[in-house]
């Protein structure tokens, strides 16, 4: 963002560029595990003005002259004083456009174009190569064209509440992306190229048509948050299994029947929610993943647990409220009078699944 292009001097546009003291980049470390980044509750810096004065729906069809400081004018733009370059300049101008409307934010080159209504991404936004955080949230886009595999710096891509019925396969050339936010849309496949990212490390695809994964995902060694909530999926695809690095995994609102053995692989496991799905028994394996904090088999078809639970010593408690550490077990039709039992706590029910 600190470069002038040559265009921009010629033509003496206003320098949009952030001459802030640059901060350094977040620490890997401090990468959100929610779905709302620390990055984005921060006011924006007082040079940067992410979207302009105005709030239309769509990108303006403005024709006003390029240094005039409003939302980017990318549909219709006036050619006037363009005309005399080439057809390079052009999109070189219409880049600049663009450009001058993302901000740099904790370190990052940051672009926001969420909730503009746009069904296609204009194209110049494909030449800014240096950006590391896009937001294309709440808008109408139905696909993403190739070009997006060119943003190769992209660190936080953020789809959420689109129309994107599948991601496309050049998601796998962004080799440094970490975040990748996808859920609220009509996905039902995920490209087995989306493996090759295997510096991402928080993914969502909650509330999308997935009923299964490729196992190329498996190679994501460094996922440590995974949302698939709200999907249609009825087994825990074999790649989860493979994501050694998970802390969270949140599969609540699908149609899941069991839970594999592998369960017992994700070793660093603390968060597990599989809340509203068919599930009838809980594997023992499950019993030994001793890091979990907070376990949640709410609205299933449980009639039993197994014994071993109280190896998940970390759980500590029953949980009422949902984003409460513990065990939440209400709404199964646990056949023995567990519920009497679950008033007494965890350590009562332990004690009665204790054999003999
Ligand atoms: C996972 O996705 C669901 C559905 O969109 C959402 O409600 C939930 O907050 C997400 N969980 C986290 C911790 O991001
Ligand atoms: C993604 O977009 C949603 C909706 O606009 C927003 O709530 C969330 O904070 C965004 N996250 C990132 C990383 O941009
Ligand atoms: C989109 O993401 C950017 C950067 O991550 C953030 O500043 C902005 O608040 C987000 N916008 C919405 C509407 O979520």
């Amino acid at each position: 963002m600190r470069r002038t292009s040559f265009v921009t001097l010629i033509f003496g546009f206003r320098i949009f560029l952030q001459l802030l003291p640059e901060c350094s980049p977040a620490d890997p470390d401090s990468i959100p595990l929610l779905e709302t980044p620390p990055a984005d509750t921060d006011p924006p810096a007082p040079r940067a003005r992410a979207m302009g004065p105005r709030h239309s729906k769509r990108l303006s069809d403005d024709t006003s002259t390029p240094s005039e400081d409003s939302a980017p004018r990318l549909r219709g733009r006036k050619a006037s004083s363009i005309s005399v370059l080439g057809r390079r300049e052009e999109v070189l101008v219409s880049a600049e456009r663009i450009r001058r409307h993302a901000v740099r934010h904790l370190g990052y080159s940051t672009l926001s174009l969420a909730m503009r209504a746009l069904d296609e991404v204009p194209v110049e936004l494909w030449e800014l190569r240096e950006l590391q955080k896009l937001n294309l949230s709440l808008n109408c886009l139905s696909g993403l064209p190739p070009g997006l595999g060119r943003l190769q710096n992209l660190v936080v891509l953020n789809l959420s509440g689109n129309e994107l019925a599948s991601l496309p396969a050049e998601l796998g050339l962004l080799r440094n992306l970490r975040v990748l936010f996808a859920y609220r849309n009509q996905i039902s496949e995920v490209p087995e190229e989306l493996g090759a990212c295997t510096k991402l490390e928080v993914l969502s695809l909650a509330n999308n048509q997935i009923r299964s994964l490729p196992a190329s995902l498996g190679s994501m060694r460094h996922l440590s948050k995974l949302n698939l909530s709200h999907n249609r999926i009825a087994h825990i695809p074999a790649c989860v299994y493979a994501m050694r690095g998970l802390v969270f995994l949140h599969l609540a609102g699908n149609q899941l029947q069991n839970i594999a053995d592998q369960i017992q692989d994700l070793v660093n496991l603390k968060i597990l929610i599989v809340e509203g799905n068919r599930l009838h028994a809980l594997p023992k394996a499950l019993c030994s993943l001793s890091s979990l904090e907070l376990l949640n088999v709410d609205f299933n078809e449980l009639q039993s647990l197994p014994v071993e639970m109280h190896l998940l010593r970390r759980l500590g408690r029953l949980a009422c409220h949902p984003l409460d550490k513990g065990l939440h077990i209400v709404h199964n039709p646990l056949l023995k009078p567990i519920q009497e039992v679950l008033q007494g706590g965890l350590n009562a029910l332990y004690n009665y699944l204790k054999p003999g």
